[in-house]
C-alpha cells in the first residue's frame, strides 16, 4: 500500500500566476501553502501578491511574490527560473490571469488592441507560462496544470464579450492539446471553467444586477460560487488524487450560470429557491 503525507501538497511547489488581494489566485495560493506547498505569486503588481505571500509566511508557510507579466515570455521564463532557484522545483502551476478586461462593444466596434489584450492575458498568457514550466515537469516526468477558462468559453457569453469567450475557449483547446502530449508521462492538465464568482468588485456587482431580479424574482447571492469553492476544485487537480484525469473541463459554472437559471425556474422551481446547502 502506498504512503502518502498527510497534507496533501508537502514537498511541493506551485506557482499561482494571477493573484490580487482576493478572488480566486488569493484562495488557490492559500489552500496549496495550507495543504504544505511552497507557493510563488505572480502577478504585475507588487503590492498586491506581497500582501498574499505575507498573509501564507503569517500562518506557517512558505512563499515568495514574484511580479511579471505573464504575456511577456522573458518575464515568465525569468519567474520560473527564480522559483525553481527560489523554491527548489516546480510541480504545480495554476493559471488565473486573465478577465474580460476593456474589450467590449459589438463586432464592429470593439478596439483590436482591446481585443488583443484580452485574449493575451486569457490565452497567450496561458501558452507561456505552460511551456516554461513544461519544460521542468517533462524532464522529472510529474506535475499538475490547472488553468481558469470560464462558461463563457464554453457557451459564450452573448454581446460585447467575444474576446473574453474565445480566449476562454482557447485555453480549453490548450489544457487538452498539452493533456494529450504529456499524458504518458503522468502530468495531468485540467482547466476549471467557473461562471460568476463572488471575488473582484466587477463581478460583484454583475451579481447585485443578477441579484436584482430574473424575471421580476429575487436571486439569492448565495448562489454564485466563492473563490473558496474553487479552490477546493483546484486543490484537488492539484493533488495525488486526481492522477487519472487530465485533459478535463470542469464546469463550475451551472449554479451561478443565469441563463440556466431562469429555465430552471420554470422548469424546477424547487432547485432554485434557496442556496445550495452542501450537505455532507
Ligand atoms: N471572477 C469571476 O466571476 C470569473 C468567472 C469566470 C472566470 N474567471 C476567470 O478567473 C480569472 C480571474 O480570477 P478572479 O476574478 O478571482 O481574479 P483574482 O484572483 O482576484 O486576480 C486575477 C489577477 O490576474 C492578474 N493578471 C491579469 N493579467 C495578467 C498578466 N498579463 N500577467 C500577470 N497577471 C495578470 C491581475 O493582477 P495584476 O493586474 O496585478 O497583474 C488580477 O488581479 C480570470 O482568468 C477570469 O477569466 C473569473
Amino acid at each position: 500500500m502506498e504512503t502518502k503525507p498527510s497534507r496533501r501538497l508537502e514537498g511541493k511547489v506551485a506557482i499561482v500566476v494571477g493573484v490580487s488581494d482576493e478572488g480566486m489566485g488569493r484562495s488557490v495560493a492559500l489552500k496549496f501553502a495550507s495543504e504544505g506547498a511552497a507557493v510563488a505569486v505572480c502577478s504585475r503588481t507588487q503590492s498586491r501578491i506581497e500582501k498574499v505571500a505575507g498573509e501564507i509566511r503569517a500562518m506557517g508557510g512558505k512563499a515568495i511574490a514574484i511580479s511579471a507579466d505573464a504575456t511577456v515570455q522573458g518575464q515568465v521564463d525569468q519567474m520560473v527560473e527564480s522559483t525553481v532557484k527560489q523554491l527548489g522545483s516546480v510541480d504545480i502551476l495554476f493559471y488565473n490571469a486573465g478577465g474580460a478586461g476593456a474589450a467590449r462593444g459589438g463586432p464592429t466596434e470593439v478596439k483590436f488592441s482591446d481585443w488583443q489584450a484580452t485574449v493575451n492575458n486569457n490565452l497567450i498568457g496561458a501558452f507561456l507560462c505552460t511551456q516554461a514550466v513544461l519544460k521542468k515537469m517533462m524532464p522529472q516526468e510529474s506535475g499538475r496544470i490547472i488553468l481558469t477558462g470560464s462558461g463563457s468559453g464554453v457557451r459564450p457569453v452573448a454581446g460585447d464579450m467575444s474576446a473574453y469567450n474565445v480566449g476562454n475557449a482557447g485555453e480549453i483547446a490548450l489544457a487538452q492539446s498539452l493533456a494529450a502530449a504529456t499524458a504518458h508521462l503522468g502530468i495531468c492538465v485540467n482547466v476549471v471553467c467557473p461562471g460568476a464568482v463572488n471575488s473582484r468588485d466587477w463581478t460583484r456587482r454583475a451579481i447585485e444586477r443578477f441579484s436584482s431580479g430574473v424575471e421580476g424574482k429575487p436571486v439569492d447571492p448565495g448562489r454564485f460560487n466563492q473563490p473558496e469553492e474553487i479552490a477546493d476544485v483546484v486543490l484537488f487537480l492539484a493533488s495525488y488524487e486526481s492522477r487519472a484525469l487530465t485533459g478535463a473541463v470542469i464546469n463550475l459554472y451551472f449554479r451561478s450560470d443565469i441563463r440556466a437559471y431562469s429555465v430552471w425556474r420554470k422548469a424546477e422551481p424547487q432547485y432554485i429557491e434557496r442556496p445550495a446547502t452542501y450537505k455532507w
